[in-house]
């Protein structure tokens, strides 16, 4: 009986765990943000989504936004199009001028500024809170679940960001092409509260934003 017993417990267990795990990558369930801490993100499902004519097709900006969260799935999935690694050589899914990768992606969420570390694949916390108010200048930016950050680290003293600026339109496009795909909303913009947000993130005058691009249902 005690045998059977422990076998009963252990399945369910093992069933419960299955279950979490495979509601992880489910499209539709949205990520709870309850600790600030380093967020795994998922492998991309690169055999996923739309065909690339019918995404162009439905390729364009929106300005309503669902305040809810992004699953972990399209969280992960936004990044690795925007500026992820897609070969054995350390080269991205965007193509960079001489190949300097000047940008770097920042995510913010509603609890914090995360990083992207495309080596990696994961979201490093760079700053807790809700500073979504400074990623834009129009109100949807606010409740959005995620507005995506492209900012430069100066090359030289003389850096006038032109590549950066340049290279930031590839990732947009990604995203805008992804989002198509999945079915999400999302709308690159030009604006933030730079000199706020940068204080925010600790980052110096070596560093500019250059785009933003909100994204969400
Ligand atoms: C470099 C750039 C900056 C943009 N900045 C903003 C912005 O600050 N706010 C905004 O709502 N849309 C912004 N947009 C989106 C454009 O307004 C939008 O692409 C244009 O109206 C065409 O609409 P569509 O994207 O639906 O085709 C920007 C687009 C680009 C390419």
């Amino acid at each position: 009986m005690r045998t059977f017993l422990f076998s009963l417990a252990m399945s369910i267990v093992v069933l419960a765990s299955a279950q979490s795990s495979s509601k992880v990558n489910q499209p539709n369930v949205p990520m709870v943000l309850t600790s600030f801490d380093t967020i795994k993100l998922l492998a991309p499902d690169t055999l996923g989504g739309k065909p690339l004519m019918q995404a162009i097709v439905h390729r364009k900006s929106d300005r309503t936004f669902d305040s809810r969260n992004l699953s972990l799935k399209h969280l992960s999935e936004i990044l690795w199009v925007a500026n992820g690694i897609n070969r054995a050589n350390g080269k991205r899914t965007v193509p960079s001028a001489m190949a300097q990768y000047p940008l770097q992606t920042y995510a913010v969420l509603a609890n914090g500024i995360y990083f992207y570390n495309p080596q990696k694949h994961q979201l490093e916390p760079v700053a807790k809170g809700d500073f979504r108010s400074l990623a834009g200048k129009q109100t949807f930016v606010d409740t959005a679940p995620l507005n995506l950050l492209f900012i430069a680290k100066a090359r030289n003293a003389n850096d006038k960001f032109e590549m950066a600026m340049m290279d930031s339109g590839y990732c947009g496009q990604n995203v805008y092409l992804y989002c198509a795909s999945e079915g999400l909303k999302c709308v690159v913009r030009a604006g933030a509260k730079e000199a706020e947000l940068l204080k925010a993130m600790n980052l110096d005058t070596n560093y500019k934003f250059i785009l933003a691009q909100t994204v969400g249902y």
